[in-house]
């Protein structure tokens, strides 16, 4: 192992925007909004501030204390525990190195929106400009079409970002970048959820977010939901967390740093909730029509929904356009960011290679990878993947972390190891909701999902493209992961 390449945060400011950077991404935008809206609304804050506070800071908290302790990537973290659970490791590696490849997709997506932006170029139609011009979507998954230049360019462009940074390394590339990202997100934000509130319907909008629907508490697959979220949100499971905290600094506080980024990502993804709802609450009531009907996530808020709320906007139209997609594109940055850094310490750790080369590799051998998302069938591809890694990779990867620390390993001792060095001190509630609480709820989600993807294939799709997509993506994953345990040996 050689640790000559590792490098280190230089300020505690620096590592906290570079977690929340991590944390902050595509999924506070697109996912959290409509997420709370069609799970029981104000409601589903109470399991979700469940799910935040009895798994999300928690499992933050051991994979910070667990990082910072044996100051190594997911690889090392887990072999040095148990040279069997390394593999475990290089699963998450694989996970993360598996949800680059398309991550990097989207955010190229947004870049491409972002310019379209200062002409409005979707038109009145942005369904169509989406689905045809723009994404030249094939008829299925398995007709793949040629290559489509008009999001290869953008792709290009954002694997270049991502390499730029990284090749500067910790302090003066991920820091930096996080220093700059953060602040411009955060006012992108803020402007929005200002243009939002002051729009007629806002209150619409809001309502249709915020009203609770107690009823839903009762179904589990809104609990399922809730730490789903948090899970996705705050990158933990797949290795993020491990390699950032190992870059900190012997004296670091372990316990405040976590609070700190458990909550501060949910505090942004409320705000965008509100930004999100206030502005479809003015485009519904602009159209006279209830909000449900103008609310979607993902592919569809983002690229067809705000499009039409752009147009709908009464004036500076382009600016919001600009001011939107600019937010999308530095939320994803500075999660891509870290995704890629998984993969590079890793590579780092356990082979003895220079930054420099792993970062040539890994953005080489992804670029070639992503190519497949930047085809006519891309979208079609790119859902099933991210279902089935999310689901499958990093629900059922942070299933087997919690179990292994915490029934085959002293999990005392990372109590015991962050108390001293933390700010404020976690009592023995910790130990409770990793060795119980946490696995059980996995356990029940895994399941669920099981039972829902084998009741009905995810959004219909073909069998064929699922296995190939979805199951395929996954067991790659499992591939890769025994090639590279087999190689670092
Ligand atoms: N945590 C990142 C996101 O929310 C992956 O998009």
């Amino acid at each position: 192992m050689s640790n000559n390449n590792r490098g280190e945060w230089s300020s505690r400011i620096g590592f906290i925007m570079a977690a929340i950077g991590s944390a902050i991404g595509l999924g506070n935008i697109w996912r959290f909004p409509y997420t709370v809206a069609s799970n029981g609304g104000g409601a589903f804050l109470i399991p979700y501030l469940i799910a935040l506070l009895t798994a999300g800071i928690p499992i933050l908290i051991l994979e910070f204390g667990l990082g910072h302790k044996i100051r190594s990537s997911a690889p090392g973290v887990f072999g040095k525990l148990n040279k069997k659970w390394k593999i475990l490791g290089w699963w998450q590696t694989a996970i993360a190195f598996a949800i680059t490849v398309y991550y990097i997709m989207v955010i190229a997506w947004a870049f491409g929106y972002l310019i379209n932006s200062f002409t409005l170029a979707w038109g009145n139609d942005p369904k169509a400009f989406l689905f045809g011009d723009y994404l030249k979507l094939s008829s299925s998954p398995l007709h793949i079409g040629g290559l489509n230049f008009t999001v290869l360019i953008p792709l290009v462009i954002v694997w270049g970002i991502n390499y730029i940074v990284l090749s500067f390394g910790i302090k003066d590339g991920i820091e930096k970048a996080s220093k700059i990202f953060m602040p411009l997100l955060i006012i992108s934000l803020l402007i929005m959820v200002v243009r939002g509130l002051t729009l007629p319907g806002a209150a619409k909008g809001l309502e249709y977010f915020f009203k609770p629907d107690f009823v839903k508490l009762l179904d589990a697959r809104v609990w399922v939901a809730a730490y789903g979220q948090i899970f996705y949100s705050l990158s933990i499971a797949f290795g993020i967390m491990l390699a950032y905290s190992s870059y900190l600094p012997k004296d670091s506080d372990i316990v405040n740093n976590a609070f700190i980024t458990g909550l501060g990502n949910s505090s942004f993804s409320l705000l965008s909730g509100i930004a999100v709802f206030a502005i479809l609450g003015y485009m519904a009531q602009s159209q006279g029509v209830d909000v449900k009907d103008v609310a979607s996530a993902g592919v569809g808020l983002a690229f067809i929904v705000f499009p039409k709320a752009i147009n709908a906007l009464p004036g500076m139209n382009v600016l919001f356009g600009v001011i939107f997609f600019s937010s999308l594109l530095f939320a994803g940055l500075s999660s891509s960011i870290s995704i890629i850094e998984t993969v590079v310490a890793a590579i780092i750790d356990n082979f003895n290679i220079t930054r420099k080369k792993a970062i040539n590799y890994v953005v080489l051998i992804g670029g070639l990878v992503s190519l497949i998302f930047a085809t006519g069938a891309g979208l079609y591809i790119l859902d099933i993947a991210d279902h089935y890694i999310n689901n499958y990779g990093v629900a059922l990867s942070g299933l087997i972390e919690i179990i292994i620390l915490a029934w085959f390993y002293n999990l005392e001792s990372v109590r015991e190891y962050v108390n001293p060095l933390s700010d404020f001190k976690i009592g023995n509630w910790w130990n409770f909701t990793i060795k119980y609480l946490t696995p059980a709820i996995l356990g029940i989600m895994t399941i669920l999902n099981i039972i829902q993807d084998i009741k009905n294939p995810y959004e219909g799709y073909s069998l064929s493209a699922i296995g190939l997509y979805g199951a395929g993506f996954v067991l790659a994953t499992v591939v890769l992961a025994k090639i590279f345990d087999k190689l670092s040996d």
